[in-house]
């Protein structure tokens, strides 16, 4: 468990040795490639880095798809993956755990998808509804198992989504970690009411989202960032109120300054260890923490005497499941929404996208395109 959410410090370095073309397609069959390009760990000094390699496209099995993967989105979970690891060897492990793409082929037993659904990958490979359970754990893609980041890969039926109408490959891929996260964090209490306030921190990929969604729902949202311009860029999103928390590091007197002293009803916190404190003091009496992300720290305190005074409560958020993604993507539908994405590299510059996210210097998702499909 620690180990998924490791901490990113560290010298970043990044080989994307030699590069492949797409791979040629079996004599027997116009869609059954035998080979692939897949985006692998390797070990580096210190940790691993990114190596781009050509393998066998692995058989299909009963309950399995094959999809021809266009677009992969990156999260700060990538980099963190990098990190050297006492407890395991990741060298081999297809890194990613997002992807969008066509089912090309499917396993004989598998009913619910077939050939040309454009679909996603899904953060958990077994996790299609219900309570979150400990198994769900154990298979995780890009973590504990393979991920996505290939041309064609092989996943479990259970593993796939139905990508939302509307949406480009790029924009689907966003979806399964950071969207669904946001989704999951926004709704976990419950849908917001019309001008419920939201607070959500920083503006990477799943407080975007949390915008979006929120602001969808009608909620206020009012947005913490390190930077003017990125708060500027964010009103786009239909948030009003942006607090700059290099300049104000106090920044949940602003919460409540800019609500006149009733606080917000729902506070996504990715920060982690400095922010929890202003999350609690930021919330009105009866509201809601959803406990996201460590991005300073997973170390961190949460004051429980500021959260039983205001009877408020808190949850820990880990992704979602398969048909809490189909509850978004009706939801994303339904309101054309639109993920923002800042920036999309040709997977051969994959490591500039990693150093990209590394630095910081990006507002929403930051997104690598795979080969166009025909015609494209
Ligand atoms: N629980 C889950 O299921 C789950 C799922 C996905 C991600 N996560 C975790 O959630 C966190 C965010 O992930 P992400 O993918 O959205 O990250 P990201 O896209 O890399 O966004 C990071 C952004 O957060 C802001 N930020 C950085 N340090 C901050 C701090 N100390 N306090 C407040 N804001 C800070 C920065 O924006 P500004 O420059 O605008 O401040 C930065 O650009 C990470 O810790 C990640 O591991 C958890």
């Amino acid at each position: 468990m620690t180990m998924l959410f490791r901490q990113t410090r560290y010298a970043l370095v990044i080989s994307l040795a030699g590069c492949f073309a797409t791979p040629p397609l079996a004599a027997d069959s116009a869609d059954h490639p035998t080979t692939t390009r897949k985006v692998v760990l390797e070990k580096a000094i210190p940790g691993y880095r990114w190596k781009l390699i050509e393998a066998p496209v692995p058989a299909l099995g009963r309950r399995q798809v094959l999809v021809h993967v266009r677009a992969v989105a990156l999260n700060h979970g990538d980099l963190d993956l990098l990190k050297p690891d006492p407890s395991a060897d990741m060298s081999g492990r297809v890194v990613a755990s997002d992807g969008a793409g066509d089912v090309i082929a499917v396993g004989k037993d598998v009913s619910g998808f077939r050939k040309g659904m454009r679909v996603t990958s899904l953060y958990f490979n077994d996790w299609t509804g219900g309570p979150f359970t400990e198994d769900k754990v154990k298979n995780v893609h890009g973590w504990t198992m393979d991920g996505v980041l290939g041309d064609y890969i092989v996943l479990d039926d259970t593993a796939v989504a139905r990508a939302p109408a509307g949406l480009s490959y790029e924009e689907a891929a966003t979806l399964p970690t950071a969207g669904l996260t946001a989704w999951t964090a926004v709704t976990a209490n419950g849908q917001l009411d019309a001008g419920d306030v939201v607070v959500v921190q920083g503006t990477g990929g799943v407080s975007t989202f949390a915008a979006l969604f929120a602001s969808a729902m009608g909620a206020r949202v009012i947005v913490t960032s390190s930077s003017d311009d990125k708060l500027r860029r964010m009103q786009s999103l239909g948030t009003r109120d942006g607090i700059n928390y290099h300049t104000h590091p106090d920044w949940s007197d602003k919460v409540l300054e800019l609500t006149q002293g009733r606080g917000a009803d729902l506070v996504i916190d990715v920060g982690g260890k400095d922010t929890l404190a202003h999350s609690v003091t930021s919330l009105a009496f009866g509201g809601a923490l959803s406990i996201v992300g460590g991005l300073s720290g997973y170390e961190g305190k949460i004051p429980s005497l500021g959260l039983l005074m205001k009877n408020a409560r808190a949850r820990g958020i880990f992704v979602g499941s398969r048909a809490d993604y189909q509850r978004m993507a009706e939801f994303i539908a339904t309101h054309r929404l639109h993920p923002v994405i800042n920036r999309v590299y040709p997977l051969e510059q994959g490591d500039e996208a990693l150093r990209l996210l590394a630095a910081g210097n990006f507002v929403g998702k930051v997104v690598l395109r795979l080969a166009p499909a025909a015609g494209e």
